[in-house]
């Protein structure tokens, strides 16, 4: 599914003055690309991944995602996309700590299966697939770093959405943890032709992508 951004600046407003955190940004990313956006500090990268995630709106510019304009929808219909469209693998997403991992990952299968179908078998099947059937019963503070992050690919994947957003998903993880995190996320591009944008500061993490977006001062660099 491909994602398009015309024109899209953010500027947030600080007392008297304003933060551009994005400025006439334009982007095409087609469905079944694997994307890394790298950039200094405050170049604006998680603000581009929340404005294409919707969580976040632009302050002026268009967002279409799959030829559809999404810029100006009411909450209630950009957070069913955002149910069915997107998974989020984020540093600051973290999974719901009272919720086991198991339940974590069936959470947004049951948001959004309609009558009938339990979906419980789908939820194992996705721990499965990150490798953590028998943590099922974890809950997150019981998991290592690396598994919670497993678990939060999992839970992005509950309703398989044909976009993956992951801001740094390898950020505090140790070497092994990482490449296991890219893996999975390689393997979901190429097997299961998901879209795949992944913020990060590691460049070899950059150079597995098939095209590397760089951002400074809240602009595209071409
Ligand atoms: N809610 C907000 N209110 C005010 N300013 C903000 C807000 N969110 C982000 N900013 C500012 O917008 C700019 C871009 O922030 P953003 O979080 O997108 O950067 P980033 O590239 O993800 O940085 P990092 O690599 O540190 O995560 C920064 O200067 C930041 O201070
Ligand atoms: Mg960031």
């Amino acid at each position: 599914m491909d994602i398009e951004l015309r024109g899209v600046s953010r500027r947030f407003r600080m007392g008297d003055t304003y933060v551009h955190a994005l400025s006439d940004v334009d982007l095409i990313v087609k469905g079944g690309e694997m994307v890394s956006v790298i950039g200094p500090s405050g170049s604006g990268k998680t603000t581009l991944l929340n404005i294409i995630g919707t969580l976040d709106r632009p302050t002026s510019g268009r967002v279409i995602i799959g030829g559809e304009d999404i810029t100006d929808l009411s909450e209630s219909r950009s957070s069913k996309l955002r149910l069915m469209q997107f998974g989020f693998i984020f540093q600051q997403f973290y999974l719901l700590p009272t919720l086991t991992a198991f339940q974590n990952v069936y959470l947004p299968i049951r948001e959004s299966r309609g009558p009938g179908g339990s979906g419980r078998e789908k939820a194992m099947e996705l721990l499965e697939t990150v490798g953590l059937s028998h943590r099922s019963r974890h809950l997150p503070s019981q998991l290592s770093g690396g598994e919670q992050q497993r678990v939060a690919i999992a839970r992005a994947m509950a309703n398989d959405p044909p976009i993956i957003l992951a801001d740094e998903p390898t950020g505090e993880l140790d070497s092994q943890n990482s490449n296991v995190i890219m893996d999975t996320l390689t393997d979901l591009n190429r097997d299961n032709g998901k879209t795949v944008m992944i913020v990060t500061h590691d460049q070899g993490i950059a150079r597995r992508s098939h095209r590397i977006v760089r951002m400074k001062d809240g602009r595209i660099l071409h």
